[in-house]
Parts: C-alpha cells; sequence; structure tokens
C-alpha cells in the first residue's frame, strides 16, 4: 500500500472491486488500465491521485467456486488474489490502494455504516421472492430473462429460484432524491447513453433490494442478526470506503472519509451500472456521506461479438497476450482501439496493424527518421531555432499549439481514443512535412538555416507526442523522451509531475538546444503476423 501526499487538488478513482472465482481475464484488465490511464494524466496535471482496485471475494459465486476446488473460501481467494496482482504488475498499473472485501477492515467499515442505515430505519425483514443469476449475484426480473430461464449475460446459466427471508434496504425511499441528482448533476453517469438507462430504470419505480442471504455463510454477519449474511453487494461497494484507510488508522468510517472521500470517479463496466449509479448514491443518502462525483461505465470486450467472460469460458489470458506483444502494446490496444464506452471486439489481426501502424510505422519511425537526420545534417546536436523564429502557419506548431489543450480536455472527458488519434495526427503529419519539405535537399542545397527548421519542428513535434501519449504507453513514451534528452521516467509518476508538469510538457516548443541527444534506438519493433500454415 502507497501512501500519498495530498499536495495538489485531490483526484481519487477506482476500478471496480474484481471477483475473485477465477483467474483476471482480459475484460478485468480493461477498466484498470484505462483507470491507471487516468490517474498518470491526473498526477501530469499536478494532481494528488488516489487509485484503489482490488477484489471482491464474498457470495455464493466465490463459495462455489471454492467448493469446486476442494478449499475453504478464504483459502480460495489468498490463492486467486496475487493473480491479479501480478497481472497489475504486467500491465504497469501503479495503484495506491488494493481492497481485500474480506479483509477484517472492510468488515469493520461495513458493521458501521450499517448501524447508521439500520438507525435511519432504512432496513427491514421482508419475503425474498425471485430469479437469481449467481454468476451477476443479482435477482433479474422475469421480463429480463432469455428463453430457459437463462440470465442475458451469463447465457449459458440458468437462474435460480429463491423463496427466502432477507433483510431489504429501502432504496424506494430515494426515487425522488436520485432523480434530482440526476437531473441536478446531468453528467453523474457517463456517458450519455448510460444516463439514459438509469434514469428509464429509476423513473419505473425503485423497489427495495435485499442486502442479507440465509443459507450462505461466506460473507459478513448481519450486525443485528449474525444468522443471516450479508448480500455480497452491500459489503463490496463499501471495499471502495475501507481501501481509504492507512495502514495505521483505526477502521472507522471517520478515519475513511477523512482524506479522499468523495472519490470523483468510478470507473465501471456497464453490467454494473446499477449497483454504481442506483444502489450505492442512495446507500450514501441513507448515511448522509457525500457522493461521488461522476460514474462512468464502459462498454464490453467481446470475441466473436460475445461478452468475454469467465463464466462464458471465451477469454483472452492477459499474461500471454502481454508476454506476446508487450505491456504498452496491449495498452495502447485497448485505449486507442475501443471506444471508452462502446462495446469493442478484439481481433488478432486487428490488433496487430494498428500496433504497427501507429507504433513502430508512424511515431517509431519518426523518432528513429528525426534522430537520424539530427546526427547526419546537425551533428547530433538539436538545432538552435527559437520557438518565435517558427511562424505560426508552420503545419507542426499550428497543430502543435492547440494539441495540449485538446488532449487534455480528450482525457479528461475519458475519450482514449480520441486523445491517441489527436497525438497521431501530429506524429502522422511530422512525417508528411519531412517529407514534404525534404531536409536531405535542403542540406545538399546548402540551405542549413532552412534544415534546422525543419528539424526542430519535427524534433519538437516527436517529443510533444510521446509526452501526451505518456498516460497509455509509459514506458515507450519514457525510451522516446530519454532519446530526446529528458532524464525523465514516467513511471516514476511522482518525479515525473515535477520535472515535466503538464502545463510545461504539453506547450509546443518546449525542446531546447541545450539538452543532449540520447542515443537512438527503435522505441516500437514491427511486430510480424502469425503465419498461416
Ligand atoms: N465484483 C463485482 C464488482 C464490485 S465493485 C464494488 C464485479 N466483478 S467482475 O469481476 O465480475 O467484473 C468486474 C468488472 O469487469 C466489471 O466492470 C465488468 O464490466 C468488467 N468486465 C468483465 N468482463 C468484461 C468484458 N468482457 N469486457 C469489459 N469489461 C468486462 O462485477
Amino acid at each position: 500500500m502507497n501512501r500519498v501526499d495530498i499536495t495538489g487538488k485531490r483526484f481519487a478513482l477506482t476500478t471496480p472491486l474484481y471477483y475473485v472465482n477465477d483467474l483476471p481475464h482480459i475484460g478485468s484488465a480493461y477498466t484498470t488500465i484505462a483507470a491507471d490511464a487516468v490517474a498518470r494524466f491526473q498526477r501530469l496535471l499536478g494532481n494528488s491521485v488516489l487509485l484503489v482496485t482490488g477484489t471482491d471475494e464474498h457470495g455464493q459465486k466465490i463459495q462455489r467456486s471454492a467448493e469446486a476446488k476442494g478449499l475453504n473460501p478464504q483459502e480460495f481467494c489468498d490463492e486467486i488474489v496475487p493473480n491479479f496482482v501480478s497481472l497489475w504488475e504486467l500491465l504497469n498499473i501503479q495503484y495506491d490502494r488494493f481492497s481485500r472485501t474480506s479483509a477484517p477492515n472492510n468488515g469493520a467499515i461495513v458493521k458501521e455504516f450499517f448501524q447508521r442505515v439500520w438507525e435511519k430505519d432504512d432496513i427491514y425483514l421482508g419475503q425474498q421472492k425471485g430469479w437469481y443469476c449467481v454468476s451477476c449475484e443479482e435477482f433479474k426480473d422475469e421480463r429480463e430473462l432469455l428463453e430457459g430461464n437463462r440470465c442475458p449475460i451469463h447465457t449459458n446459466k440458468p437462474v435460480e429460484w429463491r423463496d427466502e427471508e432477507n433483510y431489504f434496504f429501502r432504496l424506494s425511499k430515494y426515487q425522488d432524491r436520485l432523480l434530482k441528482l440526476y437531473h441536478e448533476q446531468p453528467d453523474f453517469i457517463q456517458p450519455e447513453s448510460r444516463r439514459n438507462e438509469v434514469l428509464n430504470f429509476v423513473n419505473q419505480g425503485l423497489q427495495d433490494f435485499s442486502i442479507s442471504r440465509v443459507n450462505l455463510d461466506w460473507g459478513f454477519p448481519v450486525p443485528e442478526n449474525p444468522k443471516h449474511t450479508l448480500y455480497v453487494w452491500f459489503d463490496a461497494l463499501l471495499g471502495y470506503i475501507s481501501a481509504l484507510l492507512e495502514p495505521d488508522d483505526e477502521p472507522t468510517l471517520a478515519a475513511a472519509l477523512s482524506k479522499w472521500f468523495p472519490f470523483n470517479l468510478h470507473l465501471i463496466g456497464k453490467d454494473i451500472l446499477r449497483f454504481h449509479a442506483v444502489y450505492l448514491p442512495a446507500m450514501l443518502m441513507s448515511s448522509e456521506l457525500p457522493l461521488p462525483n461522476k460514474i462512468f461505465a464502459h462498454g464490453f470486450l467481446t470475441k466473436d461479438g460475445r461478452k468475454m467472460g469467465k463464466t462464458t469460458g471465451n477469454t483472452i489470458d492477459p499474461v500471454a497476450l502481454v508476454n506476446t506483444y508487450g505491456t504498452d502494446a496491449v495498452r495502447y490496444y485497448f485505449l486507442k482501439e475501443i471506444e471508452f464506452g462502446k462495446d469493442g471486439d478484439f481481433n488478432e489481426v486487428r490488433f496487430i496493424d494498428v500496433l504497427n501502424a501507429d507504433l513502430a510505422n508512424d511515431f517509431g519511425n519518426l523518432l528513429n527518421r528525426i534522430l537520424g537526420m539530427v546526427k547526419k545534417y546537425c551533428d547530433g546536436n538539436i538545432p538552435s531555432v527559437a520557438n518565435e523564429n517558427i511562424p505560426a502557419e508552420n503545419p507542426l506548431k499550428a497543430i502543435g499549439l492547440h494539441l495540449g489543450e485538446d488532449v487534455k480536455n480528450a482525457y479528461e472527458a475519458l475519450t482514449f481514443s480520441q486523445a491517441c488519434t489527436l497525438v497521431l495526427s501530429l506524429v502522422q503529419a511530422s512525417n508528411k512535412f519531412i517529407d514534404d519539405q525534404a531536409p536531405w535537399t535542403l542540406y545538399k542545397q546548402g540551405q542549413q538555416a532552412a534544415v534546422e527548421k525543419v528539424l526542430y519542428a519535427v524534433l519538437e513535434s516527436a517529443r510533444l507526442a510521446a509526452y501526451l501519449l505518456s498516460p497509455v504507453i509509459p514506458s515507450i513514451s519514457t525510451a522516446a523522451y530519454q532519446q530526446l534528452g529528458f532524464d525523465i521516467d514516467f513511471n516514476n509518476q511522482i518525479n515525473a509531475a515535477i520535472a515535466a508538469p503538464y502545463q510545461t510538457h504539453s506547450q509546443w516548443g518546449l525542446l531546447n538546444c541545450e539538452q543532449q541527444l540520447g542515443i537512438p534506438q527503435p522505441i516500437f519493433r514491427r511486430i510480424e503476423p502469425p503465419k498461416n500454415d
């Protein structure tokens, strides 16, 4: 666990807490990659950032998975969790807190929270009848079900009938306040399509939801009645709060809420929208706690058009993918190629094409070409050209002057694909500029000043591109930056934020001739498509 000192503006965000019923798959990696890119970008802005991730360990789904392996649930979770930790490391995810919902700290927070809601008279005992999907850990409306009583998300799993005494949370009481929230804070739920989905759902009338289970041991006991076990989603959502405890804090709500709460952003997938956009704010309203700023629900990664998932069994192994193609390649593909908020299909041929086109041909080549030319035509020194001497109409400067602002807007709106595309437009314009200006001809004609202007503009554009892509491909950006003579490592985020703050490094025209260029090396090697024999 990291200790993060709060200096600038505070920005706390979460990934979902992942079920540990199986090894992590690329779907779980997707949100975490996005969250890491947001955290990195926010740090470059100079903000104090806390990135929370972790695992959701209670409930019937995990209990059954443990039983199938002949383990007790805690042992089972303890075996699976390290796979998440090591995958995050492999994907270069620099999280600050790893929250495990079965941890005693979470138990203490859940108990205190439950008590507050209980004292508000928002919990009562009732009878729950309905169809339950164990894979979703959620009751389903009969009209949502597919033929054969199958869950629409876990299509190979029939739902199970339940008729049992449960404790209920008075969600219905919060309907008006929730609708008011969605109207007063229109960007509380994003993207817009998801907001509409929630509005429709809440407008249809909210029903109280059950927050306890009987005949299930794996979970926290209901404080008022230990014969009942708390519903997995109740303690899962509170896992975000207990993650905020510092290592030596007493596990109390007051301590957990004192520094980072409320969250600025919960990043989730669209299947868990209701829990975050309806249940969570209502629970927080009941306990009189402030609400998060934003819930952003992304789409599903599909393979051959079907949601990839552990239950469906059509996943891609993220470890194999990273081992074959590299961390930044995987990060780039998912953030650039899939519009955040929409579904996106994974296809290995497309994967290779995108990486070769963008990172090997466009960006990698640009850097290589320009460093080669600077070596040849300027003795390997950054040309001494004052930014003012490059006219604003210079096609690269013209893009560069507003790119930092545009890319900032894109990252802030979580349109990662747009951020990458904008940067790529500068990279492509730079390659074209070299071809159009033909510095080799200018050199032969003895027009050294003109050569230097061209090379400076291109070098500077390559630098800006590397900087702006650093939240997505931090290691490639670091290699590029070091070749451009900076002693900056984007994987040392705190140092990078100090040495290369967004405010200055996102501006075109920063490179100066005092700096010594490093040794040129390919930053991304072209991937050879697998042979089809
Ligand atoms: N444990 C709950 C979350 C509790 S948060 C307090 C859960 N876990 S999960 O492991 O099943 O899913 C976690 C996240 O992974 C969800 O946001 C889900 O949308 C995402 N994904 C799972 N499969 C996915 C794809 N195929 N594609 C993209 N994301 C997907 O739900």
